[in-house]
């Protein structure tokens, strides 16, 4: 397997080191190479440079089976330039349409939803990754005055919710719910009557070919409530890229927050190259301190093995990340775990 590898800013690296030893270790276990090339991509690398992703990166990235991102964020760059650059340009030049974000209460983790457990907590969110507001479709006129306009489009494609849709709904195929499969589709269509108009008949058409699933739908400020009110209730959701990126804020924070919640970028058509993230940022204020939580990273590479063909890898790393996180750590908060960065991955290793 080849890797690329961009640990990034902040504690980006500190957390990667922890997620690259745990799958160095995996991949002994089940007897499988990797191969890993390390990139400088990210804030240090742009006010060295002036680059973000220098010429030919991309098609770089191309050649890999997957990549692992740690964080990207600096404070002396200023908001946008490296989340569009990076961030953004990766997830679209590569064509990841698919941002997987599983949202489970490990064992252990505290969540702030009184009287709920793991057994309560264990849902999957698949957004739409390169459409919508994100598109970067807009501008200005009459700017700097009292008469300023401002525009920021939002574009749906019948073939972009279509093969998210689709990509769902076989999703909730495979992780066969005991209790039940669902794919429940989040918009605004009462609102957005034309783009969510194209995902709700989308979704019903392509709900007819997965009878074994049943097609549910809510809208997504009901699905804020419930998520926190009812989140055994749900078992796949599928929905647009800007709901998506915030339905799964508060999903973090039901299943521990940042220190634990990951992601993946995928773009799952033949050949295509997929990249692994933890959710949380590069959080500068504990750089090179060894007390940030590298269990949303080595989660992160646990979906990057399952998702690249390593399925019995990745399992793996989640049942021992289970351990740790059920009989070791005492919180999951940045200098509160009861260890160090590095002794948790250590632990991870020894669950192993
Ligand atoms: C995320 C992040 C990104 C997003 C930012 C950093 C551009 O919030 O991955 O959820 O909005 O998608
Ligand atoms: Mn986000």
């Amino acid at each position: 397997m080849k890797i690329a590898v961009i640990g990034g800013d902040g504690t980006g690296p500190e957390v990667t080191v922890e997620a690259v030893k745990v799958l160095k270790a995996v991949a002994r276990l089940e007897g499988f190479d990797c191969e890993l090339t390390d990139y400088d991509f990210g804030g240090e690398r742009y006010l060295r440079t002036g680059d973000i992703l220098p010429d030919g990166a991309v098609d770089e990235m191309r050649g890999y089976d997957a990549i692992y991102l740690g964080a990207i964020g600096h404070p002396d760059v200023a908001p946008g330039i490296l989340e569009r650059g990076l961030l953004l340009e990766l997830r679209f030049q590569l064509d990841q349409y698919i941002n997987l974000r599983p949202i489970k209460l490990y064992p252990g983790v505290e969540t702030p939803l009184a009287g709920k457990g793991p057994e309560d907590i264990d849902m999957v969110v698949v957004r739409e990754n390169t459409e919508d507001l994100y598109a970067g479709i807009g501008g200005f006129l009459k700017k700097g005055t009292p008469d300023e306009v401002a525009t920021q489009t939002a574009i749906y494609t019948r073939k972009g919710c279509e093969r998210c849709i689709r990509w769902a709904f076989e999703y909730a195929r495979k992780r066969n719910n005991p209790k039940g499969k669902r794919l429940t589709l989040v918009a605004k269509t009462n609102v957005l009557t034309c783009g969510h108009d194209l995902w709700w008949r989308t979704f019903q058409d392509v709900a007819k070919e997965y009878p074994d699933v049943e097609p549910d739908y809510n809208h997504v400020d009901a699905c804020c409530m419930w998520m926190v009110k009812n989140p055994e209730y749900y078992d796949v959701i599928v929905t647009t890229n800007m709901f998506g990126d915030i339905i799964t804020d508060l999903g973090a924070i039901i299943q521990g927050g940042m220190g634990v919640a990951a992601g993946g970028n995928l773009n799952p058509d033949p050949g295509g190259t997929s990249m692994f993230e933890c959710m949380g940022g590069s959080a500068p204020k504990y750089t090179g301190k060894n007390v940030i939580n590298p269990i949303a990273a080595i989660s992160a590479m646990a979906m990057l093995l399952e998702q690249t063909g390593q399925e019995k890898a990745g399992q793996r790393v989640l049942s021992a990340i289970q351990v740790v996180t059920g009989t070791k750590m005492k919180s999951q908060g940045a200098g509160r775990m009861g260890y160090s960065t590095t002794e948790v991955g250590d632990l991870v290793v020894e669950a192993l």
